[in-house]
């Protein structure tokens, strides 16, 4: 039989959740290049013990196993369930049907757990915001977080240990690593979960930080990638990311059919270099988005470049740029580089989106076929108001 890995990251405390290798897609718009873990957590307390969150169904066995190896499954007592989403909470079912456990969530979460996972209210008990159970010698608080990721979303602290698990707030997609000293992009990794998961609702965001850092925690379990050991790490990041704050940076994304849209994207790279604006440059027909969701999440300028297609901009950028307002990202400024055929439009299109995210257009290049001398001149020239825009804040 199998012997897995189950570490005991505080006193009593197991990290027995799994670790999806093979994941490469979350919620079918968030690229996991480097897979994620589906994080649970075993408390053992000298009278009870309880199991916080569980893991995506398909690991429901590996889960069971690794609980089995340091208690009796059915021996449980309590399943706390932060959050209904279910990637944490459908293997739900599947516990509670092992064992006695009373699940514990908030009350918006109770009618979650009977609407996704057909528990019972018999088997829940709801907390509200600040209610304890006692595991003997160790407390269990719990903590009302809402919209970290959905609405019913809560945190749970050990009091004794100050461990506060705080599911998908802090979290990564990484498959690597118990801590976050042994993954080396770890922050990078969570800059970029942060665009995708968090940063829609920074206003809740905020308040969540308040309570997170009134807790003076001495170590941060998240439901997705490592655990800190020095809580101040993520933490600090998440201080800025939280109240949008931007950098004197520009992100260039394009696509691009024939090269023109490509030459004027790279050309908009080599002027805004060269005017010491730190630019990073995507293109979206093969970059990964995850790496976009990064980098938007702190750039105080866009830079959207797109052939016409059809009267609209190209495919990939719609998509790209629909994702880019419903994650709500802090960019001020914004710019277009377009190259039609045949026919205007894509620059209307993104002036629309623009004015629709508040980002403020600073101007734009278009131009039919590919560009000539005089086009250059006018990138450069778009690139020199965006700079001052950029660097005066
Ligand atoms: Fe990791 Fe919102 O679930």
């Amino acid at each position: 039989m199998q012997t897995y890995n189950t570490p005991e990251i505080a006193r009593g405390v197991y990290a027995v959740g799994a670790k999806d290798f093979n994941s490469q897609m979350f919620d079918a718009f968030v690229q996991t290049t480097e897979g994620t873990s589906y994080n649970s957590y075993l408390v053992k307390g000298a009278n009870k013990t309880a199991l916080i969150d569980t893991v995506l169904y398909s690991h429901e066995q590996e889960l069971a196993a690794k609980i089995a190896q340091l208690t009796d499954l059915s021996a449980l007592d309590y399943l706390v369930m932060n959050h209904a989403e279910p990637d944490h909470g459908s293997s739900i079912r599947f516990i509670l049907n092992s064992c006695k456990a009373t699940l514990i969530t908030s009350e918006k979460g109770a009618g979650m757990a009977g609407r996704f996972y057909g528990v019972p209210a018999n088997r829940i008990r709801t907390v509200k915001d600040g209610e304890t159970i006692d595991l003997g010698d160790r407390t269990l608080r719990f903590i009302e977080a809402p919209w970290t990721h959905w609405p019913e979303t809560m945190w749970t602290y050990l009091v004794e240990d100050r461990v506060l698990f705080s599911c998908d707030f802090f979290g990564a997609h990484s498959a690597h690593g118990t801590y976050a000293d042994d993954v080396e992009n770890i922050i990078h990794l969570a800059k970029g979960y942060f665009g995708e998961i968090m940063m829609p609702f920074r206003v809740f965001a905020k308040k969540a930080m308040d309570k997170a850092v009134a807790l003076d925690v001495a170590m941060i379990a998240p439901s997705h990638g490592p655990v800190y050991k020095n809580p101040n790490r993520i933490i600090d990041e998440y201080r800025r990311w939280v109240a949008g704050e931007t950098r004197p940076k520009a992100i260039i994304a394009y696509v691009t059919m024939w090269n023109s849209t490509e030459t004027l994207a790279k050309a908009m790279y080599e002027s805004l270099s060269a005017l010491g604006v730190e630019t990073k440059i995507y293109n979206l027909a093969h970059d990964s988005l995850d790496n976009l969701a990064a980098d938007i999440v702190d750039s105080r300028a866009i830079v959207v470049g797109s052939p016409t297609v059809l009267s609209n901009i190209h495919p990939v950028m719609s998509n790209a740029l629909n994702i880019i307002k419903i994650l709500k990202p802090p960019i001020k400024y914004g710019a277009m580089l377009n190259s039609y055929g045949w026919g205007k439009g894509a620059v209307k299109v993104t002036n629309e989106l623009f004015e629709s995210t508040k980002i403020e257009m600073v101007g734009a290049v278009e131009i039919s076929g590919p560009p000539v001398d005089g086009d250059y001149k006018a990138i450069s020239d778009l690139a020199g108001l965006l700079a001052a825009k950029i660097t005066s804040n």
